[in-house]
């Protein structure tokens, strides 16, 4: 038996009317992600990739590619000396510039093989090193960004590639602030045009969110680059007296 018209009409209009009511329960109970203990900043500008159910998942999604033993094969050969060498025209140009200097104290967070940190070695800065959960002595040491395994006020310089790859971009940039010496320069890749990889736990559109999120630090410039896939260099200055909002 085919419906009347009528009935079709009147059952179409209730599913539609219901809609809005459906779509307010869904917001409402949305799935928390169990042990995500910190809160994450989510704007327009600046957006949480959903689907880490925990803390565990994000770093473990991380160690997959990072412990890859193909794919550590090609970064420790054939990519070796490619990155160095575009790595050093980077820092070449902060020497120029006077924001680096060959007795700075430096840390590459999320370094990987270590690639960026044989780089700032190579163009003089040797007192370099570099932390990434998966370590690769002597160049890299373990550590997580998000708790830097050093004291308060330890470099002069930090340089990142991986804002794309912080869970918590607060404590990101706090743990930056936190290990830079006051005046010390922090240097920032992000990918502010293009999407960054698979492997991102965030998604930046504007320099905007990181100017907040470096709360003390002066934004000393900003710059196009083409760095692996990231295309704009943000160059932070943490500030000689910081004044702690109580
Ligand atoms: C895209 S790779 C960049 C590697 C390196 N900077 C380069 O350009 O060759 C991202 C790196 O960030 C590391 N990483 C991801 N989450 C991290 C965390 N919470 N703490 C420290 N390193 C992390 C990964 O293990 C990986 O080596």
């Amino acid at each position: 038996m085919t419906p009347k018209p009528t009935t079709l009409k009147y059952f179409l209009l209730s599913l539609f009317l219901s809609l809005p009511l459906l779509l307010l329960f869904l917001f409402l109970f949305k799935p928390t992600p169990q042990n995500l203990t910190t809160t994450t900043t989510t704007t327009n500008l600046l957006k949480i990739r959903p689907g880490y159910t925990s803390y565990e998942s994000y770093i473990q999604r991380q160690l997959n590619k990072t412990l890859n033993p193909k794919l550590r094969k090609i970064w420790t050969t054939r990519d070796w000396d490619r990155k160095i060498q575009v790595f050093s025209t980077f820092f070449h140009l902060l020497k120029k510039e006077g924001l680096l200097s060959n007795s700075s104290k430096a840390l590459c967070i999320g370094a990987r093989v270590g690639q960026e940190v044989e780089a700032l070695r190579r163009v003089g800065v040797e007192d370099s090193v570099g932390i990434d959960l998966v370590p690769y002595p002597p160049l890299v040491v373990k550590g997580d960004f998000h708790h830097q395994p050093f004291n308060d006020a330890t470099f002069d310089f930090e340089f990142s590639n991986v804002f794309d790859h912080a869970l918590y971009p607060e404590k990101f940039v706090g743990e930056i602030e936190r290990t830079l010496r006051p005046g010390g320069l922090c240097v920032l890749h992000v990918a502010l045009d293009k999407r960054a990889d698979k492997y991102s736990a965030n998604d930046l559109y504007s320099v905007e969110p990181l100017v907040k999120l470096f709360k003390e630090s002066e934004l000393v410039r900003v710059r196009k680059v083409d760095g692996f896939g990231l295309d704009t260099e943000v160059v932070f200055r943490k500030k000689r007296e910081v004044i702690r909002r109580s």
